[in-house]
């Protein structure tokens, strides 16, 4: 785990094939199935802060409505978190370290 502070607590599911990706550059894993909002937020308390206000951001509607989920890939594409699935190797920049 990146840090003590998560926002998501995994409680099912917890047998499913394990999924590798980089956060900010540290390995980090999430688990087959998992979208990005919750490989990311199994390991941080929030996704990104607000390009304006700099308030921590974790998503709202999780159904791909809001646009409150925007991550950045390490190649610079942006992508929803709440309805893309984490796939291996994938890599998010958010700007922040682990804390
Ligand atoms: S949480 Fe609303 S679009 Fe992703």
């Amino acid at each position: 785990m990146i840090e003590s502070t998560v926002l998501l607590h995994r409680v099912a599911e917890a047998h499913r094939a394990p999924v590798p990706f980089t956060l900010d550059g540290e390995s980090a894993t999430a688990l087959q199935g998992d979208t990005v909002l919750t490989a990311i937020l199994t390991h941080r308390a929030r996704l990104r802060r607000n390009e304006f206000s700099h308030e921590p951001r974790a998503g709202f509607c999780l159904m791909g409505a809001c646009q409150d989920c925007w991550v950045q890939a390490a190649s610079g594409e942006r992508l929803r978190a709440c309805s893309t699935f984490v796939v291996a190797g994938m890599a998010f920049v958010t700007g922040e370290g682990a804390a």
